[in-house]
């Protein structure tokens, strides 16, 4: 079995699925999961009900930073491979308290590896060598680009600037290390910005489709003219699977779709297929609720990854593009409002009142 760390989350409860179908539409037998997952506001066990429901998935709620717990799952369940997607991954919240973001993203990770260190040590042989500890991180960890440079590979130097960037550096440096100290069987990918289904609202795509079906402004940061690298989640999910299978271990892997689109064009694509899909009940277009709001603090301005390396030794492509990827996820979200309603807890709504309140 595998255990997934962070699953209730969105791209770990999107790997879920993913698994699931992916060895349905293989014809084979679907290797059971463990979830484990503290349940922050992030983590919604609603995402991955219908696979708790089957019993092919089972949840533990437990903090990744909790050693015993750690230890427990890992002697109970006996995995053959760790993915490890539990983290705090909002920037703008890692701006506003840093603290959690050291607490689950490096002692979390440092905790979860000196655990999967002492289990994989004391594996028969065989199960050994077949272990993989695999780390979910992120391109933030290379910074800010600037128009001409070239994409993010796996050899630019690490830049982070964000409490969460650089939290999330940290614990690529821990697995890292794991590997070349101990010996641990890691891999590493370092992923673009994912959207998709079961997103939580805090994030730019999820939260223009909902502030707009509510006739809310959509705050755009600053000048609008940021640049992010989109890639579809379950893009995302099949790397991983791939690089699970195939991946050299010790190595990274960049993933990224060759998505890159500012800001202010993700939000009008958005408004535009909201315009035809759910059109405003006085005819007027959604664009017209785009307010340009307070730029985030160190806001890094570009980010592009190089995928060159995942392609040619992994063989993986995007099966997205951001036309077809972006209408299923509006399409998700008008549909699946039994999900929304369950993220719309109050403590989400305070956050958006701590995030945007002072921005406007
Ligand atoms: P998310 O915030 O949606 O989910 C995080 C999950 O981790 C939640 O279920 C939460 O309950 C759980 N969690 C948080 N702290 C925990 C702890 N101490 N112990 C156990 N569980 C804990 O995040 P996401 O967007 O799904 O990101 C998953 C991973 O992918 C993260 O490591 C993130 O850095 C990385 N990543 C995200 C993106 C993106 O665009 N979202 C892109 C690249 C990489
Ligand atoms: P976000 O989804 O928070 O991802 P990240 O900061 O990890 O890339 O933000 C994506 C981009 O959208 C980023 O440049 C900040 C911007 N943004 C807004 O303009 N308005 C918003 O309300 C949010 C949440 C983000």
């Amino acid at each position: 079995m595998l255990l997934i760390t962070g699953g209730a989350g969105f791209i770990g409860g999107n790997f879920v699925h993913h698994w699931f179908e992916r060895a349905s539409s293989q014809g084979a037998v679907p290797e059971p999961i463990v979830v484990l997952d503290k349940l922050t506001y992030a983590g919604n066990p609603y995402t991955i009900s219908e696979h708790l429901n089957t019993g092919r998935a089972t949840l533990i709620q437990a903090d990744i930073a909790d050693r015993d717990a750690v230890r427990d799952v890992l002697t109970t369940h006996r995995p053959r491979a760790v993915i490890h997607f539990a983290a705090e991954s909002h920037v703008d919240r890692s701006i506003l308290g840093p603290g959690e973001f050291i607490h689950t993203n490096m002692v979390g990770t440092f905790s979860l590896l000196e655990e999967a260190r002492t289990y994989w040590s004391e594996l028969p042989e065989g199960e050994k060598a077949a272990f993989r500890f695999h780390h979910i991180s992120t391109d933030e960890v290379f910074g800010s680009l600037e128009d001409s440079d070239p994409p993010f590979s796996e050899t630019t130097p690490y830049a982070p600037n964000s409490p969460y960037s650089a939290s999330k550096a940290g614990s690529d440096h821990l697995v890292r290390a794991y590997f070349h100290t101990y010996g641990l069987p890691v891999l590493t990918t370092n992923c673009s910005n994912n959207y998709g289904p079961y997103h939580f609202p805090e994030k730019l795509i999820p939260l223009m489709i909902l502030n707009a079906l509510e006739d809310k402004p959509l705050p755009v940061y600053g000048d609008g003219l940021n640049i992010r690298d989109w890639l579809y989640v379950r893009d995302h999910c099949e790397a991983i699977c791939q690089v699970l299978e195939k991946g050299r271990l010790g190595e990274t892997y960049n993933v990224g779709g060759i998505n890159e689109i500012r800001n202010i064009d993700v939000v009008t694509t958005i408004c535009r297929k909201l315009d035809t899909l759910r059109p405003r009940a006085d005819g007027t277009p959604y664009e017209s609720l785009i307010t340009y709001v307070k730029d985030r603090p160190g806001h890094d301005r570009r980010y592009a990854i190089d995928p060159s390396k995942i392609q040619r030794e992994i063989g993986w492509q995007p099966a997205e593009s951001f036309e077809s990827g972006i209408d299923k996820t509006v399409r998700w979200f008008l549909d699946n409002t039994a999900w929304i309603d369950t993220v719309r807890s109050g403590a989400y709504r305070d956050w958006l009142d701590q995030n945007y309140a002072e921005r406007t």
